[in-house]
């Protein structure tokens, strides 16, 4: 399960692979019908071909773009509006999971800590016991610029250390955590690294 979405499509191309049934949340209207319109190939859906197409370089297998893209499309099991701050997801929304990704998502939608480790909570209750979180973020980082007029907006501040604590109280075992810095300079955003979790959810937990 992929929470929250927006309306990206570059990080399914890969889960796809791997994963026959892939459910998609994400809380703005707006970003479900943009996301519906791509599933759909409907005119003015946006343009996910680079992804698909970098993809298909990467792995070299023989898989075009076109067929990275549909094999996303077959896998989409369900698309559903969740606020995370509102709490759990409702069970008969979305079964537990075996595998949940976050992108970009928790330090944009927590205005603290307090409530980061809160949402992320949320997060994990979609995971059965027993599996996985992957969380691809970055670290130190206090705005992005979007939009029309590359508006700033607040992204919360944590590092490292935050995040892999934060991840130990949700009741998670970190398998896999890895720190890269930053490689390109810009205005858009002001991070200092990138960070790349692996986790698994306590069978006991
Ligand atoms: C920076 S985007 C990341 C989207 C996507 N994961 C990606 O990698 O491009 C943050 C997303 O959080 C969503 N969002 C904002 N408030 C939210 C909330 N309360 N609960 C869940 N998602 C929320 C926004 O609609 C947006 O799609």
């Amino acid at each position: 399960m992929d929470v929250t979405s927006g309306s990206a499509v570059y990080q399914l191309l890969s889960a796809a692979k791997t994963f026959k049934e892939i459910y998609v949340s994400e809380f703005t209207d707006g970003a479900i019908k943009e996301f519906h319109k791509w599933l759909n190939k409907e005119h003015g859906a946006h343009d996910w071909s680079y992804p698909a197409k970098f993809l298909a370089e990467l792995e070299d297998k023989g898989d075009t773009w076109e067929e990275n893209e549909d094999n996303v499309r077959r896998a989409i099991k369900k698309v559903v509006k969740w606020d995370i701050c509102g709490g759990p997801l409702q069970p008969h929304e979305v079964p537990q999971v075996d595998c949940v990704i976050s992108f970009w998502v928790l330090q944009k939608i927590s205005k603290t800590k307090e409530e980061f480790k809160n949402n992320l909570k949320n997060v994990v209750s979609q995971i059965k016991k027993g599996g996985w979180l992957i969380i691809f973020t970055a670290l130190n980082m206090s705005y992005y610029r979007f939009g029309k007029n590359m508006d700033k907006h607040f992204f919360l501040a944590i590092d490292g250390n935050f995040l892999r604590a934060a991840v130990i109280d949700a009741g998670l075992v970190i398998a896999k955590f890895e720190i890269l810095p930053r490689s390109k300079v810009s205005d858009v955003l002001d991070h200092d690294s990138v960070a790349f979790l692996l986790a698994n959810k306590k069978l006991g937990g």
